[in-house]
């Protein structure tokens, strides 16, 4: 009954509206399982690479190679295989492909057939699938703090500024519902306040406003006018989060701030940052160095570690090995966990494990290509690892996840919402 009867494969398009690999599994007793690969701008060298066709036409970004892969390598593989052994079945296609940047498959294929196969797994056992990862994994489940944009920059904007993210979290929030009702006031008060300066100017790939400022800072203290325009004092029920994704302006230790026309070595930047977070309530702050910057990320962490989550995404590509090479090195105190990063369920939930292992926190996210697909708001419930990164307030393949959660919620009688709870404590209580 449970046993994988068909795969079947087509091309979807995303936010950013490029193709990408949708897959649908069918057991015998007609359970359907559905996956669609995200796809990510900002990419970390060391994670699985979207097979992508290249040529003249839909930008290369075509994925006829990928959904070959599906067709005539993993689907034959995994035929009659039970579907409610998601580790089978993706050691199943590892063994098709097990070059670490799964470039023969293509991530994007396996991780839409990953995926597919936990949700026919969920639907034979008629579990939601937030309670069947919960069984499968053997975790506690819970409502994750969302971390929201409002302002997008980086790779995501033009590159208008440095910075990729910056985001608030409501740890101070009672359950999950209140924390989107005080973001949604934040959104749309910075919104005012671009408007206000004649400054509003569209949103940035997730969402969130399109940053025309003049500086990383400016970014900055809008976020800390706006924060307070909702009724809020930063700091305490809001936090301020943000992703630097350093990688993105910085190689060997050497960084080039664009619009401020300035370049920083390692140490430099540390600073620069340091200074941030002494001056700004900031809880979380990922990727402050690039992943080739191991001494930098070690350096970062030592000094600021104890007072900040510092959540690694490039620097860790959602691998376990990563993580725990990490761990050694007192580097990062949290970890990203992007599926498509790593290529399969089963690895990025090894990823999830060594993290609590090495009592890391871990954040499971969106990547900025996304689309309708909500399994990320169900892993990060089932998981129990307490924070969901998706993007912005506005825009339905981000808005679908942070609906999910709500009716996610709902369905669980409110869970267990990890906001306002030890957790969080930890973070900003230096
Ligand atoms: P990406 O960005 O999906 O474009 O890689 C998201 C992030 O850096 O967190
Ligand atoms: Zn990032």
């Amino acid at each position: 009954m449970t046993a994988i009867a068909t795969t079947l494969c087509r091309r979807v398009w995303d936010s950013r509206g490029h193709p990408t690999v949708e897959v649908e599994v069918t057991l015998e007793n007609g359970a359907l399982g559905r996956g669609i690969a995200p796809a990510g701008a900002s990419r970390g060298t060391r994670e699985a690479v979207d097979l992508r066709d290249g040529g003249d036409r839909l930008q290369g970004k075509d994925v006829q190679g990928a959904l070959a892969a599906v067709r005539s390598r993993i689907a034959p593989a995994i035929l009659g295989m039970d579907a409610t052994d998601q580790q089978a079945v993706d050691a199943a296609i590892l063994a098709l492909d097990p070059s670490p940047l799964k470039d023969s498959l293509g991530g994007n294929a396996t991780v839409a057939t990953s995926m597919a196969v936990l949700h026919a797994g969920a639907a034979v056992q008629g579990k939601p699938l937030w309670r069947y990862i919960a069984d499968l994994y053997g975790t506690t489940p819970s409502i994750p703090l969302p971390e929201i944009q409002i302002f997008g920059g980086g790779a995501h904007a033009g590159r208008r500024v440095d910075v990729q993210d910056f985001m608030v979290m409501v740890p101070g929030a009672t359950d999950f519902s209140e924390a989107l009702e005080v973001t949604n006031e934040i959104y749309f008060a910075a919104g005012d306040i671009m408007a206000r300066k004649g400054r509003l100017a569209g949103v940035a790939d997730e969402g969130g406003w399109w940053p025309a400022f003049d500086s990383n800072e400016e970014t900055l203290e809008t976020l800390i006018t706006a924060i307070e325009l909702a009724g809020e004092k930063p700091g305490e029920r809001v936090v301020i989060s943000l992703d630097i994704a350093a990688s993105e302006f910085g190689k060997g230790g050497l960084y080039r701030l664009a619009l401020e026309d300035r370049e920083l070595e390692s140490n430099a930047l540390i600073e620069m940052l340091g200074g941030w977070l002494d001056a700004y309530p900031i809880a979380a702050i990922e990727d402050p160095l690039g992943e080739d910057d191991a001494d930098g990320m070690a350096e970062f962490t030592r000094q600021f570690g104890n007072r900040v989550q510092i959540i690694g995404d490039d620097y860790l590509v959602t691998n376990a090995r990563l993580v725990r090479e990490a761990a050694q090195e007192k580097a990062c105190n949290a970890v990203l966990v992007k599926v498509n990063q790593v290529g399969t369920i089963t690895e990025a939930v090894d990823t999830f494990r060594a993290a609590d292992e090495a009592g890391y926190g871990a954040i499971v996210s969106a990547r900025s290509g996304e689309t309708e697909d909500v399994t990320i708001s169900h892993l990060a419930t089932g998981l129990g690892c307490g924070q969901l990164k998706v993007g912005s307030f506005t825009r339905s393949e981000r808005m679908a996840k942070w609906n999910e959660c709500l009716r996610i919620a709902e369905a669980s009688g409110s869970g267990v919402f990890v906001g306002g709870g030890p957790l969080a404590a930890t973070w900003w209580g230096a």
